[in-house]
């Protein structure tokens, strides 16, 4: 197929990565957010832009876990990777249909790991590809099945949230905190991107914290206990007439119950990968920052 380089990526490749991407995995974003666009090359502007934008981001904090194959001047593939208080993360992965399965992912998947060297812990949401899940598992991973819930929900189920408030960038520390009792590690300056493209809410109360990301159902959410990750939930409902919660492993139940409640249909998609720890709860982890 020619000679294919690895090489580091730039914020200059961030366009074409997300070109990569969205047709690598238009199968799968069709079948989950039920937004079937009938071209991949004509995947959601906003969407593309929140990809880009993300892109830019890590790029910029983590130059050492994000590299593209290229041949010629076309990209084949990309892999971006991070690491936020020595947990590894791994927001995308993606080689374009025709060169899958000839080694490029491996090739590529390779310095993404040893920028993660010296990290214990590691964490993201694995795809159902089971070329991806064939990566995963040899690079040391476990595999944790999740559900999603979408739907239109029944406006008459939804209950007084009481003791939310919208956030702000002055709440980044108390996040911070619940990210590391939940998962072990805090997003930091990943926050200060998703108040930029998400609506945020705070549960503040003298026993219990928790924040949520929304838009049109749950971004990310974690909380110190369950009733407060489900009234944080109820209120991401609310906001939308259409709503997806994804990225619900088997230890967050209690999503389950208020999807249930809201009468939500529940769905399985995916794994969420995970190395050296437990599934985080509770918590509904964020698709690429996880
Ligand atoms: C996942 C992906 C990046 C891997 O890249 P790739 O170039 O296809 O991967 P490789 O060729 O290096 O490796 C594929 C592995 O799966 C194996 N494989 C191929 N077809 C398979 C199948 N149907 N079932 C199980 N394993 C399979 C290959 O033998 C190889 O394993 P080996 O190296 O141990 O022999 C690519 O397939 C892709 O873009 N998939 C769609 C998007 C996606 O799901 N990305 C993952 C996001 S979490």
């Amino acid at each position: 197929m020619g000679e294919v380089r690895i090489r580091p990526m730039t914020v200059d490749d961030a366009p074409r990565a997300e070109r990569v991407t969205a047709i690598g995995f238009h199968e799968l974003d069709t079948r989950m957010f039920r937004r079937s666009w009938p071209d991949p090359q004509l995947r959601p502007p906003e969407r593309a832009a929140h990809w880009t934008r993300r892109v830019r981001h890590l790029v910029t904090t983590d130059p050492g876990g994000c590299w593209v194959a290229e041949r010629d001047d076309e990209l084949l593939g990309i892999v971006v990777s991070f690491v936020r208080e020595k947990m590894w993360l791994l927001a995308s992965y993606a080689v374009v249909p025709e060169a899958q399965g000839l080694g490029l992912g491996r090739a590529l998947l390779q310095p993404a790991l040893d920028h993660g060297r010296g990290c214990l812990r590691g964490m993201f949401n694995a795809s159902s590809d089971p070329r991806a899940l064939r990566r995963y598992h040899a690079a040391g991973f476990t595999l944790h099945p999740q559900m999603f819930l979408r739907g239109s929900p029944d406006r008459t189920r939804i209950p007084v949230v009481e003791h939310v408030r919208e956030g702000t960038a002055g709440d980044i520390d108390l996040m911070d905190s619940v990210d590391r009792q939940t998962r072990g590690a805090a997003h930091g300056r990943d926050h200060e991107l998703l108040i930029s493209q998400f609506r945020l809410v705070v549960c503040e109360t003298s026993s219990a914290h928790g924040y949520a990301y929304v838009d049109d159902g749950v971004v990310l959410l974690a909380a110190t206990d369950r009733r407060t990750a489900s009234m944080l939930m109820w209120e991401a409902i609310a906001s939308g007439d259409e709503v997806l919660v994804g990225h619900i492993t088997p230890e967050n139940s209690w999503a389950v119950d208020v999807g249930m409640d809201a009468r939500l249909e529940l769905h399985q998609e995916g794994y969420l990968a995970l190395r050296r720890m437990s599934p985080p709860k509770p918590y509904l982890a964020h698709g690429a920052l996880m």
